[in-house]
């Protein structure tokens, strides 16, 4: 459905759990407390809720974490979700540690892309931003994920002073196989207010430098706001997400449902719609009704941006790893 700027809001962002085996410090760091499991919806849950969300125009999800694959039959819930009439791509973000053991039978079950997140080569600099020495199971994840045969995108955040320098390395992951390698600004987020994310447009003009034959690519690559361009000789793309310095919100066409079953129209503020209370308060025969005009509320509340460069805007209180992302 249109929501009150006549965007198409058809994509929706699930989070499955707050849990995560990484401690991304910008996201997650060590010492945090998660929600018990009865806070988190179930499986079932999800899948009512998507059921009804089909019928209000959602047609794409996104499954999201914590770590998404740190749920137990996460791969069965993609297989029922797929099965929902109107549900038409199916696609998750995970920081790939678990991907081995996972890739082939997400393929299976229906998904059809992943992302991934990696935001270092170097093994030093991988485990003092994730708390992790799993560089080498996140490098075997993507070459499962694409051996699966499921498109690939790598996800990076640079931080000045920390590993804004490793975008050639990473852009190398986008020469000789099919994935797109993409740099998202940090928005100011939780923890990550405590971090200086870099600036797209700099990366670009560095990138640009070294490549000057780049050229922008205007073909669809995914539901999301990122801006791709060519490289001669590169098999995949390359793709910027400047939430920060190119606001890209008349373009949004998502809203997010948190891992305790909160509707929230934008990332930037707290303002949410509690599906779980319809869910665990309602009777079955009413619970559709309920639950299709809370989602339309929810729609209709987008608002026209967000504020994150004016942090005083941003009412957002809970860290990233609570919401999703
Ligand atoms: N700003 C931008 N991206 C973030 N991520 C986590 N926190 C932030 C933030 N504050 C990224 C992760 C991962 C994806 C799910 O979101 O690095 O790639
Ligand atoms: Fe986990 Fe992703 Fe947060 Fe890192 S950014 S702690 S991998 S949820």
């Amino acid at each position: 459905m249109q929501d009150s700027f006549g965007r198409k809001i058809d994509y929706m962002r699930i989070s499955v759990t707050d849990r995560c085996n990484f401690r991304c410090r910008y996201c997650m760091p060590r010492g945090i407390q998660t929600s018990p499991m009865s806070d988190i919806l179930t499986y079932e849950e999800i899948i009512e809720i998507v059921t009804i969300a089909a019928q209000c125009g959602i047609s794409k999800l996104k499954i999201t974490g914590g770590d998404p694959l740190v749920r137990q039959g996460i791969t069965w819930l993609v297989q029922e979700l797929r099965k929902i009439p109107g549900i038409r791509h199916i696609t998750m973000t995970t920081n790939g540690a678990l991907l081995t053991l996972y890739a082939k039978n997400l393929k299976d079950a229906g998904l059809e892309a992943i992302n991934i997140s990696l935001d270092s080569l170097d093994r030093k600099v991988f485990s003092e931003i994730t708390g992790f020495d799993k560089l080498d199971n996140v490098l075997a994840g993507i070459d499962a994920a694409l051996s699966a045969g499921l498109q690939v995108k790598i996800n990076s955040v640079l931080q000045e002073n920390c590993n804004v320098d490793e975008w050639q390395a990473l852009l190398n992951i986008a020469k000789d196989r099919p994935i797109d390698v993409r740099f998202i600004e940090m928005m100011p987020i939780g923890e990550a207010k405590n971090f200086r994310s870099v600036n797209n447009e700099e990366l670009l003009a560095k990138i640009r430098g070294k490549y000057p034959a780049i050229t922008p690519d205007t073909s669809i690559h995914g539901n999301g706001p990122a801006v791709y361009f060519k490289i001669p000789g590169f098999l995949g793309c390359v793709g910027f997400i400047s939430a920060m310095n190119k606001k890209f919100c008349g373009s949004c066409n998502r809203i997010r449902l948190t891992a305790n079953g909160m509707l929230k129209p934008c990332l930037c503020f707290a303002k949410n719609f509690d599906l779980r209370k319809i869910l665990r308060e309602t009777n079955k025969i009413d619970r559709p009704e309920k639950l299709a005009l809370t989602i339309r509320t929810a729609i209709e509340a987008k608002p026209q941006a967000h504020s994150f460069e004016n942090e005083e805007l941003v009412s957002e209180y809970r860290k990233m790893f609570e919401i999703g992302g």
